[in-house]
């Protein structure tokens, strides 16, 4: 057994989604709370954290690094995480979402790029961080992967003991964990007269990989053999599903499984990246306001909204059988909806219909 931090509010809820299946006239909805696995609001970074903060610990470290965008969801549930277990936590992150003029003047005076811009937009996420306490470093798409490198080599040069959480919290560990709510889900089925099988499908937003390597990987070690469908966020089908697989087998690998996953037989639909991450259009919103107003469910702007669309959208197409059953895996991200670069679009949804 990997060694884990218990912290997450296991097991999340399984809830059937009635009304928005009858609206939709498909196949019965199920909806997994993983937006309720508490540490600051929820999402699915806090099952991978469980085990990255024990590895930390294990390790020794007092200082956790890692990177995302501005409104980073593993960002804030890392400071959330390190606050709670006592580690200081510096966060890397990149421009995505902030205003272009800001992010210039952050190109231009890399000197800049931290305390000055702590400031700027604390909403949504980044308002969390904040209270939080972590330090930010900002960097550009360009240069994060080196300014991250620098960041643990400074770090590591002053003595703070840093580790470094992967990008996401995707490396073998942190997927490893959604192999182990795989087999959360199916023993909630197993007790559940509603599912005489487990779903026909798992549909949910994929991005860093982590998540959709882990479900993978739990199919094949307590035997699913429904279907796991990661809406793309922001990557090409072939790029995420190879991340995907080599992820999954390098996860098998530490659970002590010699499985290979095969990039082929990954299922990555990225049909709706749209104008790319964090870029929301009216499919988003209008997925966010089925959810909120059909079940009182609230999605976000950047992953489950994207990927609610991209469900409901296949839906409409006859994609699914009627007679199926889908579960839709809420991996969270609410904060992002308190996000100042959403509020606008958000609140037109109804003089724009
Ligand atoms: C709310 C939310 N959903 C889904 C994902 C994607 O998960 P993964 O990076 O494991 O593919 C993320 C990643 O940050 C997220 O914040």
């Amino acid at each position: 057994m990997l060694a884990r931090l218990e912290f997450a509010h296991l097991p999340t809820l399984l809830e059937p989604l009635e009304r928005l299946s009858e609206v939709l006239d498909g196949p019965k909805l199920w909806v997994k709370r993983d937006d309720q696995t508490g540490l600051a609001f929820g999402g699915n970074k806090t099952r991978k954290l469980e085990f990255l903060l024990a590895d930390a610990q294990a390790q020794g470290a007092r200082t956790l690094i890692t990177r995302g965008a501005a409104q980073s969801n593993h960002c804030r549930q890392t400071a959330a995480a390190a606050a709670r277990f006592g580690f200081d936590c510096t966060l890397v992150l990149t421009d995505a979402g902030i205003s272009s003029k800001v992010a210039k003047h952050a190109e231009a005076s890399p000197q800049l790029r931290t305390d000055k811009f702590e400031s700027k937009d604390l909403s949504g996420n980044r308002l969390l961080d904040h209270l939080f306490g972590a330090k930010i470093v900002w960097a550009t798409a360009n240069d994060c992967e080196s300014i991250l490198t620098s960041t643990f080599n400074i770090s590591r040069d002053k003595g703070e003991h840093p580790y470094l959480i992967p990008y996401g919290g995707s490396n073998e560990l942190g997927a490893s964990a959604y192999a182990y709510a795989l087999k959360e889900m199916l023993d909630q089925c197993s007790g559940l007269s509603q599912f005489s099988s487990p779903p026909s499908w798992i549909v949910f937003p994929s991005s860093s990989g982590g998540t959709q390597a882990g479900l993978v990987l739990g199919a094949e070690m307590f035997g699913y053999a429904g279907r796991i469908l990661g809406i793309s966020v922001d990557e090409n089908r072939n790029a995420l599903s190879k991340r995907v697989s080599d992820l999954a087998t390098a996860a098998a690998d530490l659970n002590g499984l010699s499985t290979k996953f095969e990039s082929e037989n990954i299922l990555v639909n990225d049909h709706y990246v749209g104008d790319g991450y964090g870029v929301i259009s009216m499919v988003e919103r209008e997925a966010i306001y089925l959810f909120a107003r059909m079940e009182g469910i609230l999605l976000d702007p950047v992953y489950t909204g994207r990927a609610a669309a991209g469900m409901i959208d296949l839906i409409h197409k006859g994609f699914f059988k009627k007679e199926e059953t889908i579960l839709f895996w809420h991996t969270g991200g609410t904060p992002a909806l308190f996000a100042d670069q959403y509020r606008e679009f958000l609140t037109s949804y109804d003089s724009a219909k």
